[in-house]
């Protein structure tokens, strides 16, 4: 860091680091800033001048994106004046911007319409019927719909295209008020990151096919989760919705800055896996083949464990730190093996030098924590000393399972899959942002998360049912 000098600001003296962006400095104060162009993740540009602040010495206004920050600098963001100057500027920008507020997706998240009605612009001097037209529904690919009328030039989607992804699809056609966004002639958006690009654009020029007309924002909550469709641990949004009589439902995936693991942003593979949350759970226990509570099929499993035989613990390396910590010390009371093999879980092709890792599991680290053996050998030779396998977590095997039956097989799975058929007693259990835990990503980051989501019926994580099969072996029942 370089050196730290003082400034005042509305008045408020502060210090921070010399040369650089007084934007910076106002976001991370959180005093309120209007701004388009410019963002942490892709730098100034300096187009919208909606950041304009006062500066003592400085005969004009300056853009806030653009001014580095020197020592004694006396800034004010508020006040007669500069108010007048940013909102000049906004009336410019909504010249020629429709009338779409109430069917547009990103009402009630869009900067524009916020600071509309920080302006007071109530009363309009613009001519609707003068206004300039444009494409209202072009499909750029890749889940994103581009509607050119509500576009405020930001280039926040170019930049991101040429900047992060460097895949260079969009660019921006035409000139003065006749330039829109637009793709290259044969040259879809089509990179694995591209809907990030919804998420930059201030306004609802760019919205996600996915999610468009299907809820109003002020009715989703929101809490904080950790993607599990690889090992890099992408720190994500959950919003969700619990209608009267229906199904608390996941809307989206949304990511959530974090600059060590994911910036700003996160793969549309990870971000659209939340169907996979409302349309594969795996909600009911079975027991050799009819349909069970969940509570006796935990004591069914307590049965099997009670009999003294061998036991072979195979655990998915989505599961929680704490999940796995406590399944280590259940073994170890049973006198059972643990193994972490998974021979499902990498994908070459998935990964890339960016975020998307071929590692397709959230938390190997804790193995290597908690020195869980995942190799195939130990696994091979533990198996064949058990009588029993109790796999834990998805895709530990899929169809493979079967190669067990000769063993009792028993799964704890949150999604259907291809094991269940041949277990014989499977158990549902909450899926990895329905619980709290710890999660390791490949460069041994440690997250914690804490889940609010809310269910009228909530599904057990491993962690309650060990602590109820403990319970039982404290009643004096095992072994
Ligand atoms: S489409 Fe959105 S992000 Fe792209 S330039 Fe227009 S307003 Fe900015
Ligand atoms: S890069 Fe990995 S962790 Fe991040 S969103 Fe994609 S699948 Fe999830
Ligand atoms: S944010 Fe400063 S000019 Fe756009």
């Amino acid at each position: 860091m370089g050196e730290i000098v003082n400034i005042t600001i509305n008045g408020k003296e502060m210090q921070a680091p010399k040369g650089s962006l007084l934007i910076d400095k106002l976001l991370d104060e959180n005093i309120h800033i209007p701004h388009f162009c410019y963002h942490q993740a892709l730098g100034k540009d300096g187009n919208c001048r909606m950041c304009m602040v006062e500066i003592e010495g400085q005969k004009r206004p300056q853009i806030s994106c653009d001014t580095p920050i020197k020592d004694g600098m006396i800034v004010r963001t508020t006040g007669k004046n500069i108010e007048k100057v940013r909102r000049d500027i906004l009336e410019l920008e909504l010249i020629n911007h429709p009338i779409d507020c109430p069917t547009c997706d990103q009402a009630g998240e869009c900067k524009l319409q916020d600071y509309y009605m920080e302006s007071g612009f109530y009363e309009s001097r613009m001519n609707l019927e003068a206004k300039n037209h444009a494409r209202k529904r072009e499909d750029l690919g890749s889940n994103v719909m581009l509607d050119q009328e509500r576009c405020v030039l930001c280039t926040r989607c170019v930049r991101f295209c040429k900047d992060i992804t460097k895949t260079n699809e969009l660019g921006v056609i035409s000139r003065a008020d006749h330039s829109v966004i637009g793709t290259f002639p044969g040259k879809p958006l089509s990179n694995p990151y591209a809907m990030n690009v919804v998420d930059l654009c201030p306004v609802g020029a760019l919205t996600s096919k996915d999610f468009r007309f299907k809820q109003r924002v002020w009715f989703l909550e929101t809490f904080n989760a950790i993607c599990n469709g690889c090992a890099k641990g992408c720190n994500i949004y959950v919003d969700h919705r619990k209608e009267k009589y229906k199904d608390d439902i996941v809307y989206r995936f949304r990511p959530r800055v974090n600059k060590e693991v994911n910036g700003w942003f996160m793969c549309d593979e990870g971000r659209l896996s939340y169907h996979k949350e409302n349309e594969n759970r795996f909600l009911t226990a079975i027991v050799n083949g009819s349909q069970s509570n969940i509570s006796n099929a935990i004591a069914q499993l307590f049965a099997i464990l009670n009999k003294g035989e061998k036991t072979l613990f195979v655990l998915d390396a989505n599961l929680s730190l704490e999940e796995m910590t406590n399944l280590r010390s259940l073994a170890n009371i049973l006198n059972a093996k643990i193994s972490g093999y998974s021979p499902n879980s990498f994908d070459e092709s998935f990964g890339d030098d960016y975020l998307r890792k071929s590692d397709r599991k959230a938390n190997r680290k804790a193995f290597d924590k908690l020195e869980i053996n995942q190799s195939k050998e130990y696994f091979e030779d533990a198996i064949n000393s058990c009588k029993n396998i109790v796999i834990l977590g998805n895709e530990c095997f899929e169809e493979n399972t079967k190669q067990f039956e000769d063993k009792t097989i028993i799964g704890i799975f949150s999604h259907n899959c291809l094991s269940i058929k041949h277990c014989n007693i499977a158990i549902p259990m909450a899926s990895f942002y329905e619980k709290s835990g710890t999660y390791i990503n490949c460069d041994g980051i440690e997250q914690k998360v804490i889940s609010k989501m809310k269910k009228d019926n909530p599904l057990p994580n491993i962690t309650n049912i060990i602590e109820e099969i403990k319970g039982m072996i404290e009643k004096g029942n095992l072994l």
